[in-house]
């Protein structure tokens, strides 16, 4: 094609784009602007530019007096278009067109439907009023993209509803409900019923309405001082390590105390500084991992079975966060338990994280009383016979598992989806001897079930493309994200936390104390330390794995770990682990008895040191990121962005990271590659580093 002829396509393919993305139509003397751009409506180029012309083009029309920004489809302008960030800024600026709109000689009203988030909402503040759907939600999520709002959110929103609603909006990047957004000041009204009636009355209503004064010009309330340092302290500790936040407070405590032009352009500035910040290109790609890892491109077009009733065999601490997060997503559930007061037990126990959400003011008592008439608790397989999927959480116990399953498949439907939610038995071999194997698929739920959003999806040898699209549709429904791992010991998450657990014990052999290792693993961003971590969940969960490894003959170091076991040091339940927990506190105290211990073992096994120039929290992290090249060499992931997703939503990595590989990259491979055979000539990782080599060589992954 020709440079001449390219030009000419590209100007008509932006024409076309604009009669597309934006479209103008008169209704008396109300002008309707409609954004159509599918399927959030983000504010792309082309929506920017049919916004500014559509500005241009009332405002010439005498015919007109006030115009209705509406927008086509699920929702109104779900935010900037995430998809830009990644190439220079290209005009029309966001920040000009909502001045433009702002001052535009007819006042603009938002019609919001959907979601107002980010440059959406920015958007609406730039228009004389906001009318919002009751189901519609506002929000400026920006936070949780690494990013501020860059287009005047930070110095209207306080002018609109006060600085203190105004941060707690910006810092935390939670939407509000229209009802919320009302009682804030940050809508006008809220229609119930007919949205697009009651848009229209409203604009005929405003015909004859002053405009209010234009936001970014209106002096600010400042009526109650805020305590920036304490908001700031707050903020940081939520944050673990995320600059966002706190760069949002900024803005805002510029927006109340600098001149309102000086506060626009601190904002504008920040938003540029932070969109190329490796944090926000971090959470970027997390952003688009979640969304790709609902949607595996092999389950495209699959035929899923409906499910409305899932049995859940094994009311423990899995069965019953399992059996929750089932109901809260509207499922029947049965759960069938090995006795009376077991059953009863974990009955009880569901009733009481209901009741506990309550309690929080998160749900009503009438809302506790249908989720607990959802869920029918049984004693026998037969109570199994009306389920669409059931998944199993019992003991670890390969046997255990087997003879359940067939005892389960000769009373359920022939077509019922058998699920394990086993955390390191082969699938395959659990459900040997089942009929119809196609329709057997592992799915590992973390712990705790109703709160962690990981969900490894786990096809066995037989898996039809029906059972795992019925999986993967499932943990949507759950709200969860679901990451198919291959049948390996662990699969990817637990076989991360191994490594997790030994670098961290051959630390405190190397000499480190366990609360070092916590502080700086929580330095890092993880949300626990490795040691209170494994206080937390017991640590004879890990002796088991240990034991069945050592029954398979392989080699496990876990000096330190093995001696607690056999003391009986389990954790918090037995108020002593790698800490102590006097009479019953759930704060860790250092042992003198664990280092004890640990300098008896430094004694018996030959331990590295540190070497200079190498930090804790590296020592950990790196020969996990060289399992993890190791898993992906395997097959075990289908990509480096599934691990990632991983120990985000599993693990308690930092989002801001944007998951273990990402994060490696981001650093250099090379640097890796270096550091862990530093780490492995001072005997403090083993296992050769080829697979990484592989990945150095190529700069990714
Ligand atoms: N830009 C580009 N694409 C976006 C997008 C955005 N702002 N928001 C969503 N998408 C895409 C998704 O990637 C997805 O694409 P796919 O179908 O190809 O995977 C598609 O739209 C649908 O998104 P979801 O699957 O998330 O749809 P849901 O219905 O579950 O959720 C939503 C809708 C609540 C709008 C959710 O998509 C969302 O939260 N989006 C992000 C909103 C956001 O962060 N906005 C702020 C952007 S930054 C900004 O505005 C800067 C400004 O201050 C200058
Ligand atoms: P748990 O010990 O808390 O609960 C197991 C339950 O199974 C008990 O209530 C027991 O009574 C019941 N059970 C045993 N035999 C039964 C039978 N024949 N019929 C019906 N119920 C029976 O165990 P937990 O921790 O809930 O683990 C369950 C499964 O989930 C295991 O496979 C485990 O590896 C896996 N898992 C555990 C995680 C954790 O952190 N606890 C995380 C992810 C997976």
């Amino acid at each position: 094609m020709s440079k001449a002829s390219g030009s000419v396509d590209q100007s008509k393919f932006i024409i076309w784009l604009k009669i597309m993305t934006v479209r103008i139509e008169r209704n008396g003397k109300i002008g309707i602007v409609t954004v159509g751009n599918p399927p959030v409506n983000a504010l792309s180029r082309s929506v920017r530019q049919g916004l500014l012309d559509a500005a241009e083009e009332f405002d010439r029309d005498p015919d007109i007096s006030i115009v209705l920004l509406t927008c086509a489809g699920r929702t109104f302008i779900a935010g900037a278009d995430i998809s830009e960030f990644d190439r220079p800024p290209v005009e029309p600026h966001l920040p000009d067109v909502v001045r433009r709109i702002e001052t535009a000689e007819k006042p603009w009203i938002a019609a919001i439907h959907g979601a107002a988030l980010g440059g959406g909402l920015e958007l609406a503040l730039g228009c004389a009023w906001r009318l919002a759907a009751a189901s519609a939600s506002l929000g400026f999520p920006e936070v949780n993209l690494g990013l501020v709002p860059g287009a005047g959110g930070c110095a209207r929103a306080p002018r609109l509803i006060g600085a203190e609603q105004a941060l707690e909006l910006v810092t935390s990047g939670r939407p509000v409900s229209a009802l919320k957004a009302r009682e804030l000041g940050l809508v006008d009204a809220v229609v119930e019923g007919d949205f697009r009636k009651g848009l229209l009355s409203f604009a005929r209503a405003k015909l004859d309405e002053k405009r209010p004064i234009i936001l970014s010009e209106t002096s600010i309330e400042y009526v109650a001082p805020i305590d920036w340092n304490a908001k700031e302290n707050s903020i940081k500790k939520k944050a673990r390590g995320a600059i966002a936040p706190l760069r949002a407070l900024e803005c805002i405590k510029a927006a109340v105390t600098v001149p309102v032009n000086d506060a626009l352009d601190i904002e504008r500035e920040t938003f540029l500084e932070l969109r190329e910040s490796a944090q926000s290109r971090a959470l970027r790609h997390v952003f688009f991992a979640e969304r790709n890892a609902l949607k595996p491109d092999d389950l495209k077009g699959a035929i899923q079975k409906p499910v409305k009733t899932v049995g859940v065999v094994g009311a423990g601490t899995m069965g019953t966060g399992i059996a929750c997060c089932l109901r809260d997503a509207g499922f029947q559930v049965v759960l069938l338990e090995r006795d009376r007061e077991t059953l009863d037990a974990g009955l009880k126990h569901i009733q009481s994280i209901y009741e506990a959400a309550a309690k929080r003011g998160r749900m009503t008592e009438a809302a506790v009383l249908a989720r607990m008439a959802g869920v029918r608790g049984v004693l026998s397989a037969d109570g199994m016979a009306d389920t669409d999927l059931v998944i199993e959480a019992v003991f670890e116990d390969l046997d255990l598992k087997r003879s359940i399953f067939k005892e389960i498949s000769d009373h359920c439907h022939e077509d019922t989806i058998l699920a394990t939610n086993t955390s390191y038995l082969d699938s395959d071999l659990i459900f040997e001897g089942v009929t119809n194997q196609d329709r057997t698929l592992g799915l590992h739920f973390c712990s705790p079930a109703n709160v962690m959003k990981l969900v490894e999806v786990v096809p066995t040898r037989g898996t039809s493309r029906k059972t795992a699209a019925t999986g993967y549709a499932l943990v949507r429904a759950l709200r969860k994200i679901p990451v198919r791992s291959g049948i390996c010991d662990g699969f990817i998450g637990n076989r991360l936390l191994k490594i997790l657990r030994l670098q961290a014990e051959k630390l405190l052999l190397a000499g480190a104390k366990a609360s070092e290792i916590d502080s700086a693993m929580k330095a890092y961003g993880l949300a626990m330390g490795p040691f209170e971590a494994q206080d937390l969940a017991g640590l004879d969960v890990a002796a088991m794995q240990r034991a069945a490894a050592r029954e398979r003959r392989e080699t496990v170091f876990a000096p330190i770990s093995d001696r607690l076991v056999e003391e009986g040091r389990l954790g918090q339940k037995s108020r002593a682990g790698w800490y102590d927990y006097p009479d019953g506190s759930r704060l860790p105290n250092p042992s003198n008895h664990v280092q004890q211990i640990v300098a008896e073992e430094q004694a018996r096994c030959a331990t590295g040191t540190l070497p200079a120039g190498l930090a804790l929290a590296e020592a950990v992290i790196l020969p996990m990121v060289n399992e993890a090249a190791q898993i992906l060499e395997e097959g075990v992931a289908s990509s480096a962005s599934d691990i990632d997703l991983v120990m985000i939503h599993g693990y308690g990595h930092p989002r801001w990271r944007g998951g273990l590989l990402f994060d490696a990259e981001q650093n250099g491979l090379d640097d890796t590659v270096r550091k862990l055979e530093i780490l492995n000539a001072a005997g403090l990782a083993d296992g050769p580093c080829e697979r990484l080599k592989a990945a150095a060589k190529m700069g990714h992954f």
